[in-house]
């Protein structure tokens, strides 16, 4: 159903309304069940049906299968999913560390493969997926919902027409409040073997954006980072914030069992498995960076400077790009440049919950030419998931496949490695104290002008 295609994985895409497309997912975690599970079946269920749920905890499995809405067998083992299944596409969304493993097996079934971000956390794994990939003809794509909100797309339109010349150098800075930031420290995310840190879990959007935005591959990367505010630097520590002794004194206590959701997802399934959502952020075994520093130079000769901070006060982002005939300056959310009238809080929890976060807005975009006044470029902004990347991934996806990509935010194998190799390669210069080149981490060769392959 899913033709191979080495240039456009995602427009390869081509539904028969025939026979539904029938996909089996593996990880009923919060984005297997929402984005990838109910949200497929209240928008596409014409078009696609779910064959088959896998994930370890049994328990989550049979709670997915009411959340989502689907009657399909659910399965602890992945293989016998595929067996029994046959799917046309396998779902990715278990735990980063884990995602090569079904990522290969779906491939080497024959399924075309959807992966959530990021696509691998080390760069074994990263070269494990291209053989795969190369000998299964299949199709990988690889879930950048970032590349699809309107703001993101307006600054490739901006740089693809050469509005500010060729691009010399870039400033890029996220910034996670201690809301978002936190999160990760309570869950498998704090955890290196289980994300690859925030330089591979987080920072893969902020890559492939790079990326994608300078139009070249990453030839090597400088890094500095350090974990200095969450784990063995808390005051005190508990087994998890529900019962924790310390919770009247501590900053950061989160209450999961206000959230019915949260509770029915995770709390009432961590007998099967011990997977604690509320654990605790200053656990000893965190061994992730909470401040990460990073100079990427490309292919094309632009260098970059980045920065995630995971306990900024608030949550947003600001990136310039110096040009050979001027700059462009872009930020979101930053609220001294607005007026945001929604706590922190709030914000967090309902873009987790992948609500809408408000009405649309404007948002600027800063064009300065050398030698003029600077111009405000405005772009329109509907507040739903991922400043509407989400939904217009699956709908590029599901609904459109073969309709023009004018700004290639279609992402396929190539982008998805050499979005996590940058954050390989910052912890790989971390562990050495060396600048690491990008082409000594897979036989993928960094290219000026980027390929889609
Ligand atoms: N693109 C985005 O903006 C975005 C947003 C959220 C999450 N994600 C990605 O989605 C994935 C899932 O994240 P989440 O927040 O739902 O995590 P989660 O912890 O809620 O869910 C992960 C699920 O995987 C299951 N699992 C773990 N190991 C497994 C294994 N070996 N076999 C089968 N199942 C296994 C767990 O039991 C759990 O149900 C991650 O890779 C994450 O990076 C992407």
């Amino acid at each position: 159903m899913l033709a191979a295609s080495s240039v456009m994985p995602i427009s390869a895409f081509n539904f028969g309304f025939s026979k539904k497309l029938k996909i089996a997912l593996v990880g009923t975690g919060i984005r297997g069940t929402s984005f990838w599970g109910k949200r497929l079946i209240d928008e596409y269920s014409d078009i696609l049906e779910f064959v088959g749920l896998s994930d370890i905890n049994i328990g989550r499995l049979q709670y997915a299968k009411k959340y989502i809405g689907v009657d399909c067998k659910t399965f602890v083992n992945f293989d016998e999913m595929l067996d029994t299944t046959k799917p046309d596409l396998v779902i990715v969304t278990t735990l980063d560390a884990t995602h090569h493993e079904f990522i290969i097996k779906g491939l080497k079934f024959g399924c075309d493969v959807l992966t959530e971000k990021p696509l691998t956390t080390d760069e074994h794994k990263a070269q494990e997926i291209l053989n795969a990939e190369r000998e299964s003809g299949k199709n990988l794509i690889v879930g950048f919902n970032y590349r699809w909100s309107p703001y993101a797309t307006k600054i490739k339109q901006l740089l693809t027409e050469g509005t500010i010349g060729q691009v010399t150098s870039v400033d890029f800075h996220w910034y996670l409040n201690t809301y978002h930031g936190a999160s990760y420290f309570r869950r498998w995310h704090g955890e290196m073997n289980k994300s690859g840190s925030l330089w591979v879990h987080k920072s893969t959007h902020h890559f492939d954006l790079l990326n994608w935005w300078l139009d070249s591959d990453p030839s090597e990367v400088f890094a500095y980072g350090d974990l200095e505010h969450y784990g063995h630097n808390g005051p005190f520590r508990g087994n998890n914030c529900r019962n924790c002794e310390h919770k009247n004194k501590c900053e950061f206590h989160f209450d999961i069992t206000k959230n019915e959701r949260l509770m029915d997802l995770y709390v009432a399934n961590e007998k099967h498995d011990g997977y604690i959502r509320d654990n605790c952020l200053f656990r000893e075994d965190i061994d992730i960076y909470d401040k990460m520093s990073a100079q990427i130079k490309y292919a094309n000769n632009a260098i970059v400077n980045y920065s995630l901070t995971t306990y900024s006060p608030f949550e947003g982002w600001r990136i310039a790009f110096n040009g050979t005939k001027g700059r462009i300056e872009a930020s979101l959310d930053i609220p001294y440049n607005e007026n945001i009238n929604m706590s922190q809080a709030e914000m967090h929890a309902k873009e987790m919950e992948q609500n809408a976060l408000g009405n649309a807005k404007q948002e600027s975009i800063i064009v300065h030419k050398i030698w003029n006044d600077f111009e405000t470029v405005s772009v329109t902004m509907e507040k739903t998931g991922h400043g509407g990347g989400d939904k217009r991934l699956q709908e590029k996806i599901f609904i459109t496949p073969n309709t023009d990509d004018p700004f290639e935010r279609a992402a396929g194998i190539r982008d998805g490695v050499m979005s996590v190799l940058i954050g390989i390669g910052a912890r790989r210069s971390i562990e050495s104290g060396n600048p690491i080149k990008i082409s000594n981490l897979t036989d993928l060769k960094p290219m000026a002008k980027r390929i889609k392959v």
